[in-house]
């Protein structure tokens, strides 16, 4: 079955406490994203970007609200369920690489491969995609004898090594310079072709986001812009806090 949208949000809310008081954090967010399609996520400091991303990475939940992913609606999945659902589905980037130190390149690519029941495959499979970001001479290297731009690369190689559909970045090349960002963006922009991804990517910079399919910003916890006109659809419930 062809599915039309790859992520289908409707009302996302997000509520702290603080001090016994509940704090907006999500103020509503409905969008929907089409397969294959890259969009860049904008907004000020605050506004809420990393904390629409790891709801649709379903790393936390909304308080209230539908997301659906692929057609599955993640919000009232078990701890369980949502675990393999990351796996299977989504592989995620930060601005801060977050490999493990202790682990060399490989071992840090091979990591989410650690339920295949064939060691070696998962190993030859890490070691395409580290080819494939153009790192097969800096396998054995760990994380500190690794540039900045290597590092993220890696990165890269290991959320789309279980070969997810979508890959969320936050601020992928927030801590690069410009010319080592645009070599990261450009591996970003060819495994999105070669595998044909659906991305989600926050940035502060207007020339990333102007390269993007579309963007989407966010001010104080809602999408800026217009309204999107969209009926409740019939698997609108309140999500488990
Ligand atoms: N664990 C938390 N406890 C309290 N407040 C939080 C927590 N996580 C996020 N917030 C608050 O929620 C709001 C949105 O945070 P979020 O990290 O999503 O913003 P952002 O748009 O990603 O910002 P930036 O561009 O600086 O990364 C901020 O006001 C932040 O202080
Ligand atoms: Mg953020």
């Amino acid at each position: 079955m062809q599915i039309e949208n790859m992520v289908e949000t409707f009302d996302i809310q997000r509520e702290l406490t603080s001090n016994g008081r509940g704090l907006p954090i999500l103020r509503g967010i409905t969008f929907s994203v089409a397969d294959g399609e890259w969009v860049a996520l904008t907004g000020p400091s605050g506004s809420g970007k990393s904390t629409l991303l790891g709801i649709l990475a379903g790393i936390d939940r909304p308080t209230y609200g539908s997301v659906r992913v692929a057609g599955f609606e993640i919000t009232n999945q078990s701890e369980g369920q949502l675990a393999r659902f990351r796996n299977e589905m989504i592989g995620i980037v930060f601005q801060s690489f977050n490999l493990i130190s202790t682990m060399t390149a490989l071992e840090n690519v091979e990591a989410p491969m650690y339920i295949h029941p064939n060691k070696r495959e998962a190993r030859e499979a890490s070691m395409e995609m580290l080819r494939q970001v153009g790192l097969s001479d800096r396998l054995h290297h760990l994380p500190h004898q690794l540039s900045g731009g290597e590092q993220q690369r890696v990165a890269i190689a290991r959320a789309l090594v279980t070969h997810p559909q979508i890959l969320l970045a936050d601020e992928p090349t927030g801590n690069l310079d410009s010319a080592t960002s645009k070599q990261v963006l450009q591996i970003i922009q060819e495994m999105r072709n070669r595998m044909k991804l659906t991305v989600i990517m926050v940035t502060h910079d207007p020339s990333i986001a102007a390269r993007a399919d579309r963007c989407l910003h966010i001010m104080d916890g809602k999408l800026a812009g217009p309204e999107p006109v969209q009926p409740p659809p019939l698997y609108f419930k309140k999500a488990v806090a």
